[in-house]
């Protein structure tokens, strides 16, 4: 049965976790709906993992739209989430909407997600009312790494910590089906989601989250130098992959691939008429 929305409130009321992972690709999406994951966002962290920008403000509509529509091909029984990419809500309440509607016809996802706290509580408000699920994302938002001076924990002073409940009491009153909170302390985590109805997925947030996001690239360690605190890493496929690709290389080079098992044949009496 498809994870939807409806899902993710059950699974609060029940304390059941909730588990999220980023994806960006049709191939990787159909092995996440084949597991037992039950939401996929596509992140603009696509600006980092998929692009090599050095943070996600370059990322724009065209790379949300063409990735996540390719995600939502792959993932036909998870929750698919979109996020909107720097500045395509910030403007006004009228571009948040328009764009967000961009985004449920064109990519064919069943939500979208955006940054901040009480200051876009006019878009996200707009945009539930028209009808599609947004989630919020509190804390360490990454679009505002430059406001931030870099990408540091959030939430660490009363103010601070204070500012972080007030916003995700915001979000909730304004209709959001869950709430990213991003690098923050697990304490204050679990005030916030004691105090919210909505579940919280945390990343660096601590075990109290009502579910968990990380990012796939990270999770299953295909860059070996990047390993923040927040991520485990489950598998090691950077050196899975570097192996293949040499053993490839070697293979070729000494004339053992293709061998006969790989290679098409034909009739001799075909051949014969050639030479
Ligand atoms: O862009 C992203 O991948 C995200 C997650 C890290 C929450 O926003």
């Amino acid at each position: 049965m498809k994870t939807t929305v409806a899902t993710f409130a059950k699974m609060k009321s029940e304390g059941s976790k909730i588990t999220m992972i980023t994806c960006y690709d049709y191939t990787m999406a159909k092995l996440v709906n084949a597991s037992e994951i039950n939401s996929v966002l596509v992140g603009d962290s696509l600006g980092n993992v998929m692009l090599g920008y050095p943070d996600t403000l370059s990322v724009t509509m065209e790379d949300m739209i063409t990735y996540s529509s390719a995600v939502a091909r792959g993932c036909p029984d998870k929750l698919v989430i979109c996020d909107m990419p720097f500045m395509s809500y910030q403007v006004s309440v009228e571009q948040a909407l328009t764009n967000a509607g961009r985004i449920m016809k064109e990519a064919r996802v069943q939500a979208v997600k955006l940054e901040g706290g009480r200051r876009v509580v006019p878009q996200i408000k707009a945009i539930v009312e028209a009808g599609i699920p947004v989630c919020g994302h509190i804390g360490l938002t990454p679009q505002s790494v430059n406001a931030f001076g870099g990408h540091k924990v959030q939430g660490k002073t009363e103010q601070a910590a204070k500012d972080l409940i007030e916003d995700a009491l915001a979000l909730e009153e304004a209709g959001v089906f869950a709430i990213v909170l991003e690098c923050i302390p697990e304490k204050l985590a679990k005030i916030i989601t004691s105090k919210v109805n909505v579940p919280t997925i945390g990343i660096g947030a601590g075990a109290d989250c009502d579910g968990q996001v990380l990012v796939y690239q990270d999770m299953l360690g295909m860059n070996k130098d990047f390993c923040p605190k927040f991520v485990k890493h489950y598998a090691s496929l950077s050196d899975t992959i570097s192996n293949a690709f040499n053993q490839y290389d070697a293979e070729v080079k000494s004339g053992t691939f293709p061998s006969q098992e790989h290679t098409f044949k034909i009739d001799d009496e075909v051949i014969k008429k050639l030479y």
